[in-house]
């Protein structure tokens, strides 16, 4: 066979391009088993984000039992109506202020529907939990995550990763919770009026 540039590219393309998904491959495995991913996800931060789910619900911030507040139109990325109510609770023995939005969306959400069933609209709980000094110092010690209304977390695909939403979620990124929220006035990442941390 002659080596025509033609010739030579269909070989070399199809070689880079495996020896790029072996390189992403081997990377991915890397990051995981040496605990480099991002400051979100892991298997604590799950087991974290089901204590604090449990703390919610005693609390009636989550659930069948849950309090009401006010629905109002949001914005993206939450939900087209929501709902914001907070509380002090207690996770594993720490006191902390936790922040709970309820996301609702889908056909024929209004502020009125919603009012009238709420199960039946809510897509997403995002919650701000305030943990211990020093769990994410730089960033006001926030522990974020996105539940289901099950309690169960959301989940965002990224290069080819299953990222579970708790955590420091998306630490040191341009995107996410924590370099959206920082943007909030006050300097301790609530955008909501009126709600005393400390
Ligand atoms: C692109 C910006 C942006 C991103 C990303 C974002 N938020 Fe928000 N968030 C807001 C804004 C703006 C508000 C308040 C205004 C509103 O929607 O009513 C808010 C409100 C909240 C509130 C109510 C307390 C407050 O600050 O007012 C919680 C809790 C919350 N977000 C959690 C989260 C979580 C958890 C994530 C990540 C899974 C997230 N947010 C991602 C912009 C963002």
């Amino acid at each position: 066979m002659k080596l025509t540039p033609k010739s030579w590219r269909s070989i070399a393309f199809p070689a880079l391009t495996l020896l790029s998904a072996i390189t992403l491959y081997g990377c991915q495995t890397t990051i995981r088993t040496m605990g480099m991913g991002p400051p979100m996800g892991s298997a604590t931060d799950v087991a974290d984000s089901q204590d604090v789910w449990s703390a919610l619900q005693k609390a009636r911030l989550v659930g069948s039992q849950a309090e009401k507040s006010k629905p109002y139109m949001g914005s993206p990325p939450h939900g087209k109506v929501l709902e914001i109510l907070h509380k002090q609770i207690t996770v594993n023995g720490h006191k902390g202020m936790a922040i709970v939005k309820r996301n609702y969306g889908g056909p024929g959400v209004s502020i009125n529907s919603v009012g009238a069933n709420r199960s039946k609209y809510l897509k997403a709980i995002t919650v701000m939990y305030k943990r211990e000094t020093g769990y994410d110092a730089e960033d006001k010690n926030w522990f974020w995550a996105k539940y289901k209304p099950n309690g169960s977390l959301h989940v965002k695909e990224k290069m080819g990763m299953k990222i579970q939403l708790a955590g420091r979620v998306a630490k040191g990124k341009p995107e996410g919770c924590i370099s959206c929220h920082q943007g909030a006035p006050g300097g301790d990442f609530v955008f909501a009026n009126g709600i005393q941390i400390r």
